[in-house]
C-alpha cells in the first residue's frame, strides 16, 4: 500500500513539472520577420529563394541518445514560438545562437529528446525567462557577428545516459580543426516545403580552412572571419537556419563541440556551399565568463 502511494505521488509531481507544447504553433526561427531585419543582402535573398535553407540537408536520423547534448529550443515571441537548436553546457546552462533568443520572451529547452513531438520518458522540458538569457554584447544582427548566447534554465538538468553535457575545447587549444570530420545535428525541416523533423537528424562533412571557406563564399560582406568555422557543403550535406544554435562537433578523444550553427548561403543549403558556425574556441573565454562552466 505504501509503495503504491509513493508511486502515485511521484507521478503527480512528475506531471506537474511537465511542460505541454502546442506543436502547431512552433515555426523555425527564420520564419519570423525580426530574424530578417537588417541582414546582409546576401542572406536576405535567402528569404525569397525556393531553395530555402531550413533543414539538415542530406542527413540521416540519429539513433536515440546518440547526441545526448542536443536541445530542441523553443523560444517565445509575441508573434509565436520559434524552433532552434542548442547544446547542454552544464546542469543550468545551455549554449545557442544569439539570433535565436534576441528580443524573446523566454522559452523552453527540451533535453533528452529523440522525437520531440512525442512525450518521451527521456525528455526533460525546462523553462527559461528573459533574465536567464545572456547574449554576446558584440552581437550584430546586420552582419551576424558574435552570434552566440548562453541561457540559464529555471531548474537544473539531470544528467543520465540520454542527457549529457557537450565538451568544448580546453583553454589554449587553438586548433583550427580543419580536416576533421564535423557532425552537425538538429530538428530542422527535412524538405523545403514540408514540416520540421520531429526526430534528431545529423550529417557529416570535413571542416574547411577559413581561407578555403572565404574563397568559396566569395562574400562581399566579409561574413567569414576568425570567429567563424565552416563545414564543407560536399554532397549537399549541410546545416541550415532551422538548425540554428545547435552544435557542430568533431571526434577528438571524445566528441568535442567546435561550432554553433549560425548561417548558410542565400543560394540554398544543398547546393554545396559551406555552412557557417560561431567558432567555439574563439568564444571560449566568453562562454566561461558568462556561465558556470569552469
Ligand atoms: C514522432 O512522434 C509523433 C507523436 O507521437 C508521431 O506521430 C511521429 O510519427 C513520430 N515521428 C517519427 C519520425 O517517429
Ligand atoms: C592560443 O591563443 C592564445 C591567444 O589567442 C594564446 O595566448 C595561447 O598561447 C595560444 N595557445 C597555444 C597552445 O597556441
Amino acid at each position: 500500500m505504501k509503495t503504491l502511494v509513493l508511486i502515485v505521488t511521484y507521478l503527480v509531481v512528475a506531471r506537474a513539472k511537465w511542460i505541454d507544447i502546442d506543436w502547431s504553433q512552433v515555426r523555425p526561427i527564420e520564419e519570423f520577420d525580426h530574424y530578417w531585419a537588417g541582414l546582409p543582402a546576401e542572406l536576405q535573398a535567402l528569404r525569397n529563394t525556393s531553395a530555402s535553407c531550413s533543414r539538415i540537408t542530406n542527413g540521416q536520423e540519429a539513433v536515440p541518445g546518440e547526441f545526448p547534448y542536443q536541445i530542441a529550443l523553443l523560444i517565445q515571441f509575441t508573434e509565436g514560438t520559434a524552433l532552434c537548436g542548442g547544446s547542454v553546457l552544464t546542469n543550468y546552462y545551455i549554449l545557442t545562437a544569439a539570433h535565436c533568443v534576441q528580443d524573446s520572451l523566454g522559452g523552453t529547452a527540451i533535453i533528452g529528446a529523440h522525437n520531440r513531438s512525442h512525450n518521451e520518458d527521456s525528455q526533460q522540458r525546462i523553462g527559461f525567462g528573459t533574465s536567464g538569457i545572456v547574449i554576446h554584447s558584440g552581437y550584430d544582427r546586420t552582419n551576424i557577428r558574435n552570434d552566440i548566447a548562453v541561457v540559464r534554465l529555471n531548474s537544473a538538468i539531470e544528467f543520465n545516459k540520454r542527457v549529457q553535457p557537450t565538451s568544448i575545447p580546453v583553454a589554449g587549444d587553438n586548433r583550427t580543426f580543419s580536416g576533421f570530420i564535423g557532425t552537425v545535428t538538429g530538428f530542422g525541416r527535412t524538405t523545403d516545403s514540408g514540416s520540421t523533423s520531429s526526430v534528431v537528424m545529423f550529417t557529416r562533412n570535413p571542416i574547411m580552412t577559413n581561407a578555403d571557406c572565404l574563397q568559396t563564399w566569395n562574400s562581399n560582406e566579409n561574413l567569414i572571419q576568425d570567429q567563424n568555422i565552416c563545414l564543407s557543403g560536399d554532397g549537399g550535406r549541410s546545416s541550415c537556419n532551422g538548425d540554428s544554435g545547435g552544435p557542430l562537433t568533431v571526434r577528438d578523444t571524445d566528441s568535442l563541440q567546435v561550432g554553433i550553427v549560425s548561417f548558410g548561403s542565400a543560394s540554398g543549403c544543398s547546393i554545396g556551399m559551406p555552412s557557417v558556425y560561431a567558432r567555439v574556441t574563439f568564444f571560449r573565454d566568453w562562454i566561461v565568463a558568462n556561465s558556470d562552466l569552469s
